[in-house]
């Protein structure tokens, strides 16, 4: 009982009565980041190349498409040739800012080879941005990666970093002249984890001990291509961060240790994996029995010029010795959104707290909600914009909001029914469509973006 009084008043559960707050007194600074976020394979169309096509393709144990529907992704939202159009889009919204991720497996499709086009791609991509006075944030790794790299173990192996760092030369050596933030890995602790631990993202090994070598290498891969970057000649203008993903892991019943140990273990392997390593250069990822792994490097903290923060919700947690990924469930008594995640914005406030403990600042690159009926949206944003607002009167340095997504797309392995856009598409036509919630957004935009 003493465990469970001892725990309950350092982890504590907070949750904000909306009924007393005003969510219209709201404080930015001037020079915020407003923006959107989308993701290359979600959203260009035309990967063939790449760990995700070739997962698409594939079937589980029972014999079940890998994709929920056997959706692929396919044309998906036609962006890599609709990009002008929405490059309108944003700035119909009034956003300044827009985060995107660079295709790993267009630009170098073959081991050794870099396809021109696909770099001249993103350069015009860039060149749009700025000429709508748009800050573009590139994401040189979310979640897509090359067959070729994929088959060659990928981050499993230390020695095959080489083929990320020399990827990362070539981009920023085109692009840094005019793109100032990059992001070396997008959601990190969830890559590992639905890759390695699970076989929800390919390559789907299932083995704890993978997943810590590989989120170890992830962490190596970022340190290298940081310090690379920054030797370049636009280096030290850049501003260079990595993505990681919040989730809080609250114990399903607080009167059960198991519960407890699941939360604990889960946030250990999850968040403290990761953030410690950027606090004080200590990485260790642990599960009972199956992992534990270990590793040092005092440079670790000034290899970050930002930290940037995705948020999307909590879970309830238990404890599985296998199955790891049926250890979460929805917080009872939250609001549903279309996926497993409950509506929690006060989260991000406690999230931006945790992330904070590496003095550097934040950036939100992503939150956002999947709701298909679009009646939630509007408040959730509210909501979670006025929990940063108040991060910041309370001295977190943040600097950021991308909210996820511009446009519905494809959401991995649940396919194109997750509707996390703030536009609508017509996947037949490649029509887009402003959604309520995209009004809600733009209002808000437009509240702090006028005032220049
Ligand atoms: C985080 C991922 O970075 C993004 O690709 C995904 O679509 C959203 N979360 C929503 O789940």
């Amino acid at each position: 009982l003493l465990i469970i009084i001892y725990l309950s008043i350092k982890y504590p559960i907070i949750s904000w009565d909306w009924s007393k707050r005003n969510t219209n007194d709201l404080n930015f600074p001037r020079d915020f980041h407003w923006g959107t976020a989308t993701a290359a394979h979600q959203v260009e169309g035309g990967h063939t190349n790449s760990n995700w096509s070739w997962w698409e393709n594939q079937k589980n144990e029972k014999g079940k498409p890998r994709i929920d529907n056997g959706d692929k992704a396919g044309l998906a939202t036609d962006h890599w040739n609709l990009y002008p159009r929405d490059i309108e889009l944003m700035q119909e919204l009034g956003v300044n800012a827009y985060r995107f991720s660079l295709s790993w497996s267009k630009i170098n499709p073959e081991e050794g080879k870099f396809n021109q086009d696909a770099i001249q791609h993103y350069s015009d991509v860039i060149d749009r941005l700025l000429a709508k006075q748009i800050t573009p944030n590139i994401t040189l790794h979310h979640f897509e990666e090359p067959l070729w790299f994929m088959n060659k173990n990928g981050f499993e192996k230390e020695e095959n970093i080489a083929y990320f760092q020399l990827f990362v030369k070539t981009v920023f050596e085109k692009y840094s002249d005019r793109v100032t933030y990059w992001t070396t890995f997008n959601e990190i602790n969830v890559y590992t984890n639905l890759a390695f631990m699970s076989d929800i993202f390919p390559p789907g090994k299932k083995n704890s001990k993978i997943a810590g070598r590989v989120l170890k290498n992830i962490l190596i891969a970022h340190t290298q291509a940081y310090k690379m970057m920054k030797s370049l000649s636009n280096g030290k203008k850049s501003q260079i961060g990595i993505v990681k993903d919040i989730f809080f892991f609250e114990p399903k019943n607080r009167w059960n240790l198991l519960d407890w140990l699941g939360a604990l273990v889960a946030n250990d392997n999850f968040n403290n994996s990761s953030l410690n390593f950027f606090e004080t250069g200590k990485y260790h990822f642990g599960v009972p029995f199956q992992a534990n792994e270990n590793y040092f490097d005092k440079d670790a903290p000034n290899t970050i010029d930002f930290m940037g923060l995705n948020y999307y919700s909590h879970y309830a947690t238990t404890f599985k010795f296998i199955e790891h990924e049926k250890m979460f469930s929805p917080v009872a008594g939250e609001e549903m959104t279309d996926m497993d995640y409950t509506v929690y914005p006060e989260g991000i406030y406690r999230a931006i707290k945790r992330m904070s403990r590496i003095s550097k600042p934040i950036i939100i690159t992503e939150t956002g909600i999947a709701d298909a009926k679009d009646n939630k949206r509007g408040l959730f944003i509210e909501r979670e914009i006025f929990a940063i607002s108040e991060a910041i009167k309370d001295g977190y340095d943040v600097r950021g909001y991308y909210y996820w997504s511009l446009i519905d797309n494809f959401e991995w392995s649940l396919g194109y029914d997750k509707k996390f856009g703030l536009y609508a598409v017509n996947l037949e036509t490649q029509e887009r469509k402003l959604k309520d919630g995209g009004k809600h957004y733009q209002a808000i935009v437009k509240r702090f973006l006028n005032t220049k």
